[in-house]
């Protein structure tokens, strides 16, 4: 059993490098770290020293990063991953400096999402300096993949690692804890791999709501909400982003803090109510593909 301590980062490629940034900088809010590799941004949302890294190149997500306890740990992982079947790669010195990684293995799940594991990601003391500071964000809060199968999705991320199922929306989608968080990964069903969406905190529900109309105001695209998840309770905002990049931001997540107590319950997708129980429209949030791996990505991807 393979221990993930915490998600990581969201490492995603873009054609248009100047307007991601600009997207994640102005209108997510994030802070931009002082660029230290040509054609790579790295942005900043909490104590990591990013969460999300946008890569030159191809549009599609690259990899989504967890954490492991520390080098024994990851080194038992990939022991770990190897016999059963997966193709584990380790990354050089110069992917894990672009990481801001002691050491990383990457493989893909089983239906072409490429995941990382790494150990000792970099933590900076300073406060966060967001560029938007209005968003409110205080955390990466989670992140989604896509899956054709959610409950196969399931058994891979339950026998191998320490995820727990919280809840299921029907055979639509599968929420995941990794600690007490509701879901810190979640899993939704899709044709093809690729990330769902990437997600945000904020301190509060009016940062939710004057998000919004910031959004609005700038012509960002809402996918969904404001609305309230009955699985978290927490209070969602989704919205695209350049390349076909969902962020949400949310606020007021569950925290399962009794294990032995939680039992995750079912929700049908088609009753009202089921992923907003204010009732207001829903729509499934758009995924950025897998990059593939036969497509070429810069030496550091
Ligand atoms: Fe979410």
């Amino acid at each position: 059993m393979i221990t993930l301590t915490d998600i990581a980062y969201v490492r995603s490629g873009v054609a248009d490098l100047d307007a991601a940034t600009r997207f994640a900088t102005q209108i997510v809010g994030l802070e931009l770290a002082a660029p230290t590799e040509a054609g790579i941004a790295h942005l900043r949302a909490d104590h990591r020293h990013h969460c999300l890294a946008l890569v030159e190149g191809p549009s599609g997500v690259i990899s989504s990063g967890f954490s492991v306890a520390d080098t024994d740990a990851l080194g038992d992982a990939e022991t770990e991953l190897e016999r059963s079947g997966l193709t584990v790669r380790r990354g050089s010195a110069a992917q894990a400096r672009s990481r801001r990684v002691r050491e990383f293995i990457a493989f893909d799940d089983p239906f072409g999402n490429r995941v990382e594991l790494v150990s000792q990601q970099e933590t900076i003391a300073r406060p966060v300096a967001f560029s938007r500071p209005a968003a409110g964000i205080t955390e990466f809060g989670h992140l989604c993949l896509d899956a054709p199968d959610v409950r196969e999705a399931y058994r891979f991320w339950s026998t191998r690692f320490n995820a727990r199922v919280s809840d299921w929306i029907g055979d639509a989608a599968c929420l995941m804890r990794i600690d007490p968080v509701h879901h810190k990964l979640a899993v939704f069903r899709g044709d093809g791999p690729g990330l769902c969406h990437m997600n945000f905190q904020v301190a509060s529900l009016d940062d939710v709501f004057r998000n919004w109309h910031f959004l609005q105001e700038h012509d960002v695209e809402i996918e969904m909400g404001p609305g309230r998840h009955p699985q978290s309770t927490a209070v969602f905002l989704y919205f695209l982003g350049p390349e076909g990049f969902t962020y949400e931001y949310s606020f007021g997540v569950r925290r399962i803090e009794d294990e032995a107590a939680w039992v995750p319950r079912t929700f049908d997708p088609a009753e009202p109510g089921a992923i907003d129980m204010w009732l207001g429209p829903t729509s499934r949030p758009i995924t950025q593909l897998q990059v593939r791996a036969d497509q070429p990505v810069s030496a550091v991807s």
